[in-house]
């Protein structure tokens, strides 16, 4: 039947919504992600999942009927539908419970060839049939299953069927035609029986299912992985549905849970744009926790990677100004390894976004038969102003060293002039670590949102621990 598409487009719809996740309990306040479903983004994925099943529907093929009454057999072949029309539609909020999809005066024209066998006689032609005054109202619960998926039910369906009316063609078709209306109520009775138990089949197994077969977690890189799974049940409201998510990253390698709980989230009443997301600053330290987790902080500094009008140049001599004792070492080439010491952690304000790292970077020369000489070693915190920004599809960022301070750890070369070390740093920071940081961050965090849309008048707002990210959506099919 073509009525299984209509809940099978409201997927569309719920896959907006739907997110990747994993196991894991808890309560709101602990989200480290929250995701914001307004009017506004209904109505959208409303028009957009009617708009799709009313084009899908035109022209479709039915599969053809068969049955017998007493010796009578008959079939009815090669039906389409030639005309479908939908005028009038709504997807709302079921306070406490989820969605309610309704449709009312629709009508469904189609055309097909009758055909009947009975013990000395048979006959055949075509038909026209048109439906009209269609109309239904189904409800779908929404709730979290066990691994923190959405999950989806129907909850209690009602339908209308107005007029059936039918024509014969061919055949002694004249004959049927003065049965005409005990056909069209037979039709109407059985159609009026199988519009809901279609509608509901459809909620609660093909709907359901493909909520079942949304990924556990979404990949990010070669070194993390991030899990959005739902906390509890989506919220819903009379004109919005919140739904709290996990939002944690994860090493991929060493998977383990970071330490420090999610601080509360509170999206207030915005409800301006179609869909909001609640980013919190648990969401990004537990992303710092598993890269730091991962090794993934280590960068190699070597002349080679210095740009053409650096300053200085990583060998001995000339770097000797900082140490009197690297003129041991004459002539030597210089290599600096700067490694992430503590997971770096993103504190979120009304006024600042800023990042705040710990490195330790060890300097050493190395002797043209490969031994490796140890210098010295310092270590290194820095603050960078994080800028977030969000684009078509991912949420993404770049940074800029705001403050830097250097503590010298140890030293083979006696004493280290840490002032003159500071402007290196500073160089080394700024033209090689942070353009691969930020070319690795305009990679982005991938949003939960289907391939066909795109996320247009995105707005950001900083709040104190977390971010939010209003949006439009757009489909393009
Ligand atoms: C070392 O640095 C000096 C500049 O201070 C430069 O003239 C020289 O070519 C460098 N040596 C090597 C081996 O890169
Ligand atoms: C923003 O950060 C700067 C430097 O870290 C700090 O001086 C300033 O007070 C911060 N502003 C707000 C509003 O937090
Ligand atoms: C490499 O050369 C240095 C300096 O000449 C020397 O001290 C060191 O022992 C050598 N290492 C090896 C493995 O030959
Ligand atoms: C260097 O940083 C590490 C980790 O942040 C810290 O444990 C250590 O005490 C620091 N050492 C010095 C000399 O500041």
């Amino acid at each position: 039947m073509p009525l299984r598409l209509v809940p099978l487009l409201l997927l569309l719809l719920c896959l907006c919504l739907a997110v990747p996740s994993r196991v894991q309990a808890g309560s709101p306040d602990t989200a480290g992600f929250m995701v914001r479903l307004t009017v506004p983004g209904l109505d959208y994925g409303r028009s957009v999942a009617v708009g799709i099943l009313v084009q899908k529907l035109h022209g479709i093929s039915i599969p053809d009927q068969s049955g017998s009454s007493g010796e009578i057999h008959y079939t009815l072949s090669g039906m389409h539908i030639t005309d479908f029309t939908m005028p009038s539609t709504a997807l709302g909020f079921v306070p406490g419970s989820g969605l309610k999809f309704s449709f009312s005066g629709a009508s469904v024209s189609l055309s097909g060839d009758w055909h009947y066998k009975a013990l000395f006689v048979k006959d055949s032609g075509s038909f026209d049939m048109r439906m009209s005054g269609l109309s239904l109202s189904a409800v779908l619960v929404l709730s979290r299953d066990a691994v923190g998926r959405p999950s989806v039910s129907a909850g209690g369906c009602s339908s209308e069927v107005g007029d059936v009316d039918i024509k014969f063609h061919g055949g002694a078709s004249w004959l049927y035609n003065l049965f005409k209306h005990l056909i069209e109520n037979n039709i109407r009775d059985h159609l009026k029986g199988q519009l809901c138990g279609q509608v509901t089949e459809a909620i609660n197994s093909d709907l359901e299912n493909s909520l079942q077969e949304i990924p556990i977690t979404a990949k990010v890189d070669e070194f993390t992985e991030v899990d959005y799974s739902l906390l509890s049940p989506p919220d819903t409201r009379a004109d919005m549905l919140d739904m709290p998510c996990k939002g944690e990253f994860y090493s991929l390698q060493h998977h383990s849970e970071f330490p420090v709980p999610a601080p509360p989230m509170d999206l207030g009443t915005s409800a301006d744009r179609m869909l909001y997301f609640g980013l919190s600053e648990f969401l990004f330290n537990s992303a710092g926790y598993a890269y730091q987790a991962s090794g993934a902080l280590t960068y190699i500094i070597t002349e080679a990677m210095l740009p053409k009008d650096a300053p200085f140049h990583l060998n001995t001599s000339s770097l000797a100004p900082i140490a009197v004792k690297l003129k041991d070492f004459p002539g030597l080439p210089v290599e600096v390894r700067v490694e992430s010491s503590a997971a770096p952690t993103l504190s979120i304000s009304a006024g600042n976004v800023t990042l705040h790292t710990q490195a330790l970077a060890t300097f050493s020369a190395l002797w043209p038969n490969g031994t490796r000489s140890f210098l010295f070693s310092i270590n290194a915190s820095a603050s960078l102003a994080a800028r977030l920004e969000i684009d078509a599809d991912k949420l993404h960022g770049t940074l800029a060293l705001d403050s830097l301070v250097l503590t010298l750890v140890k030293s083979d070369v006696g004493d280290v002039h840490v002032n003159l070390l500071q402007s290196i740093i500073k160089f080394i920071t700024k033209t090689i670590i942070l353009p691969k940081v930020n070319e690795r961050l305009s990679q982005g965090i991938p949003m939960p949102l289907l391939k066909k849309v795109k996320i247009v008048n995105a707005v950001l707002l900083n709040k104190e621990g977390f971010t939010v990210v209003g949006m439009d959506l757009r489909y393009s099919p």
